[in-house]
């Protein structure tokens, strides 16, 4: 758990951003903009990212202070019970991530995940060509590539990062992943499976045609350096 940060009238508890290469400012309240700008000089220097409601109070606060939008999003979940099965598409093979895979993994998750926001502020390089045995890490495998991956927290079965490629979809490959995630969610005595995804998104489609709800919807910031551009 990450040390909170404290001033008169505003906190937050700084750690890694899952979304951003940024300073991620989990939990940020601030009663005026004053008790904000304190908060903001005594931590280290941007970029922050931040992730709030869309009515937080604190909202306006930070989009005042240069924290630009770059997604909307929506959490999404289901309890594992009455998930049905899913097989593999023909032709691919589901199983345990191997970091040996990592050139590949690059390949598939550049050309899987260019058009998408939390991507696009974050990598390459993610991190997850490196999560072999990290909770759930499940990849998808054609002729020797990988041409889906998930990954997922357990045992809260939070899904972190999930894509297929281009070439494979609609083919129930991503279906047979998140079943995967489920089989260790359950493995881990879990009992939900729940993802972030953009609010308009092929990740929505697919969660909600899984049975998924939509719960909370939340605005995700970021503020550049000081000197970019
Ligand atoms: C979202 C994504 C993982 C779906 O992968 P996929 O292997 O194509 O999904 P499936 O084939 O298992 O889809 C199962 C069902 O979900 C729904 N679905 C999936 N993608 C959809 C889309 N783009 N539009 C509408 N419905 C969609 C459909 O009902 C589909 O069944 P159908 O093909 O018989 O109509 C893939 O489009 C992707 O990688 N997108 C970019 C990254 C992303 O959004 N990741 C998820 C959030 S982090």
């Amino acid at each position: 758990m990450c040390q909170p940060v404290r001033v008169q009238g505003a906190e937050c508890r700084p750690g890694p951003s899952p979304t951003a290469r940024a300073l991620r400012l989990e939990g940020i309240r601030a009663r005026d903009g004053a008790a904000l700008d304190s908060l903001l000089d005594a931590l280290a220097d941007p970029p922050w990212d931040a992730e709030v409601a869309p009515d937080d109070e604190v909202l306006p606060l930070l989009r005042a202070r240069g924290f630009d939008e770059y997604a909307r999003a929506v959490v999404m979940a289901r309890p594992l019970e009455g998930l049905a099965p899913a097989p593999a598409a023909p032709g691919v093979r589901i199983g345990p991530y191997l970091n040996e895979w990592a050139d590949s993994y690059a390949v598939g998750e550049a050309a899987a995940m260019a058009a998408h926001p939390f991507f696009a502020h974050m990598g390459p390089p993610t991190g997850y060509e490196g999560s072999e045995g990290f909770d759930a890490a499940i990849a998808a495998r054609a002729e020797d590539r990988v041409v889906g991956f998930a990954q997922a927290q357990l045992p809260e079965g939070w899904i972190n990062w999930l894509w297929v490629h281009p070439d494979h979809r609609r083919t129930g490959v991503a279906t047979a992943l998140v079943w995967e995630v489920a089989n260790a969610v359950r493995e881990a005595r879990g009992t939900h499976l729940a993802a972030l995804v953009p609010t308009q998104s092929d990740g929505a489609a697919l969660l909600a045609k899984l049975g998924f709800r939509r719960r909370t919807e939340r605005v995700l910031l970021l503020r550049r350096p000081d000197d970019a551009a």
